[in-house]
């Protein structure tokens, strides 16, 4: 069976945007049932920028938490904790010797967090897509979803398995194909439509917090920035109306719905009026992945639990893999 992968950083807490264009995609590709799939909090890409050390611990938990509450099943799905599985550092190492400096200066990622002083970033930062690589590499996972933003690191993968073979001669690591689909695969700032939702952002209202309680979202998305016109009836209406077409592309996802339908259903109300109708839809698919969350972060112990078994599953799939690439390398492994 063909194999999934994908990871979420816990780095503060989950968005709308992280819910809609990756988890419920995990989800919705687990419960189709054609496909092994293997999820993963990559709290080692997380410290690429320092993070508190309880605060990371807690986010960990939370983010595992968020998984379950929306959805993934343990019992069918691997679910576990990066560091927890030394084999993706391990294989990073290796990929870190493939990938070339030019690659990851392009990143526009790596040119966004950096920032102007680069001197001064991690080199764990600007190493960061080589350990992606390794993520999903030492899994031989074929299938990557995640949100745009992640498109330009999946090449970099791609390149990395292409470069990895071509330099040992062999056809071992597989060319992922990344899985970006549904509505939502770049759900925008509520406050600026030519920004990407983040949980960096400095503004609370920019964005939807998956521990949002219903009077924030509805608030939220009262105040979310719109144009003065009526919806279109047809997507093509939508162009150059960023923060309308954002608004639309979140109830479409929501509703498991695509924007044509929603269009046909809403073309000509006023936000006045699609508002509330959001938010109240909002409310119903979100509030029960908070209240699950808050449950399930009331027992940590069955959370570490989980993630440990999680990762003794996930080793089980890597050792192997780490072991015949270490064979390729010329390493000696016993
Ligand atoms: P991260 O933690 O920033 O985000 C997790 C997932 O959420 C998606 N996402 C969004 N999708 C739509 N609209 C948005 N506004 C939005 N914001 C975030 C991201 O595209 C991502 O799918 N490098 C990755 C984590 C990672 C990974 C991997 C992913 C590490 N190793 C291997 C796939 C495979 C990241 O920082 O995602």
């Amino acid at each position: 069976t063909p194999r999934v992968f994908s990871g979420i950083q816990p780095s503060g807490g989950l968005t709308l945007g992280n819910y809609l264009g990756a988890m419920k995609r995990f989800v919705d590709m687990q419960d189709e049932g054609s496909f092994q799939t293997v999820y993963c909090m990559v709290d080692q890409h997380a410290i690429t920028v320092w993070q508190d050390p309880e605060k990371l611990r807690h986010a960990t938990r939370e983010l595992c938490a968020g998984f379950i509450a929306a959805g993934i099943d343990p019992d069918r799905s691997i679910l576990f904790n990066q560091s927890q599985v030394p084999e993706h550092a391990q294989l990073a190492w290796i990929f870190n010797c493939v990938a070339r400096m030019g690659w990851m200066q392009r990143m526009t990622q790596w040119k966004d967090k950096a920032g102007k002083n680069q001197q001064n970033a991690s080199l764990g930062l600007f190493a960061y897509p080589a350990l992606m690589a390794a993520d999903i590499l030492i899994y031989h996972a074929t299938h990557v979803p995640v949100g745009e933003d992640q498109k330009q690191h999946l090449e970099l993968t791609r390149d990395v398995a292409i470069k990895f073979n071509h330099d040992y001669g062999v056809d071992f690591f597989p060319i992922t194909e990344p899985v970006i689909e549904g509505a939502a695969t770049r759900v925008m700032s509520l406050r600026d439509g030519s920004k990407k939702m983040s949980k960096s952002d400095p503004s609370d209202a920019s964005r939807i917090n998956m521990t949002d309680d219903a009077d924030t979202i509805a608030k939220k998305i009262r105040k979310a920035k719109t144009d003065p016109d009526a919806l279109p009836s047809e997507a093509k209406g939508l162009e150059d109306r960023p923060e309308a077409r954002n608004l639309v592309n979140i109830y479409a996802a929501l509703a498991d719905s695509s924007v044509d339908a929603v269009l046909a259903e809403m073309g000509g109300k006023q936000f006045s009026e699609f508002k509330p109708i959001l938010s109240e839809l909002a409310v119903e698919k979100l509030a029960p992945i908070s209240t699950e969350m808050a449950r399930l972060m009331q027992d940590p112990a069955e959370i570490d639990r989980i993630l440990g078994h999680g990762a003794t599953q996930a080793r089980e799939l890597a050792t192997p893999i780490l072991k015949k690439t270490y064979d390729i390398v010329g390493m000696i492994s016993s």
